[in-house]
């Protein structure tokens, strides 16, 4: 049976934060802004391995963050997200056909309903595929002096997120031939399209964003407050 490996590249220098720790370990809700997914991969029963690539001199990292028997931490941060993948794929031990979900550190508002979501849809599909949400504003080309140079057409434009979802094999071949032709994918999407695939677009929800700007913190912290109050209503 095929086995379910997240891989969390960890290894970015956050530099749009302008914070001195990398964004995944500031704060969110007064734990760090990573022990959110975490927890959604470990409480998830389908997801087997959690592996988590970090910066070979990345300093703030501690068990004591978090702790999980399916956790597995690995220094194998490279100068591009791409090449972070990659240098885990090479290390971990899977087969071809395992799946592999990789997941920015920096989206907390992953929630095991939408996990559960992505896995149902992809898990017999062919290629694969990523959560996603269909562009809802209008987009602007802006020219050198930041004018609107023209409006391009937003049908069927998507905005990519995370999980993305692929088997070990084919994910591991994109990405050793993109990085041979000297290609750039920013996702893994874009690795498995250098391949003529298309992926399976799954829709996601705007709560699972991706934290950049210091702005991006409050606007988590106050989703998943709102989370935290339901859950204890609940009980209570
Ligand atoms: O910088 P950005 O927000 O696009 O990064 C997305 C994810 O990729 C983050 O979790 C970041 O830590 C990770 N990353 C990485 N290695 C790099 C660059 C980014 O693991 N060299």
């Amino acid at each position: 049976m095929a086995k379910f490996h997240v891989i969390i590249p960890a290894a970015g220098s956050g530099s749009r934060m302008h914070s001195e720790i990398p964004k995944q370990y500031l704060p969110l809700l007064s734990r760090p802004l990573i022990t959110w997914c975490l927890d959604v991969f470990y409480a998830n029963t389908k997801i087997d391995y959690v592996h988590l690539a970090l910066h070979p001199q990345d300093e703030v990292w501690s068990h004591q963050l978090s702790n999980n028997p399916k956790l597995n931490v690995l220094r194998t941060g490279g100068d591009t997200r791409a090449q972070t993948v990659l240098n885990t794929l090479e290390e971990i031990d899977a087969d071809e056909n395992d799946w592999v979900l990789v997941h920015d550190a920096a989206r907390p508002g992953l929630t095991d309903a939408l996990l559960s979501k992505l896995l149902d849809a992809l898990q017999d599909d062919i290629v694969g595929g990523l959560l996603a949400i269909p562009l809802a504003d209008t987009l602007k080309r802006a020219d050198a002096s930041q004018r609107v140079e023209k409006t391009e057409s937003r049908e069927d434009l998507w905005q990519a997120q995370t999980p993305q979802m692929f088997q070990y094999g084919l994910l591991k071949r994109a990405l050793i031939k993109a990085q041979a032709n000297h290609q750039q994918p920013t996702d893994e999407a874009q690795a498995i399209e250098f391949l003529g695939l298309s992926p399976k677009l799954v829709a996601g929800e705007l709560r699972n964003l991706k934290i950049t700007y210091p702005q991006d913190l409050l606007l988590a912290e106050a989703i998943l407050a709102v989370d935290m109050n339901k859950h204890s209503e609940h009980q209570s």
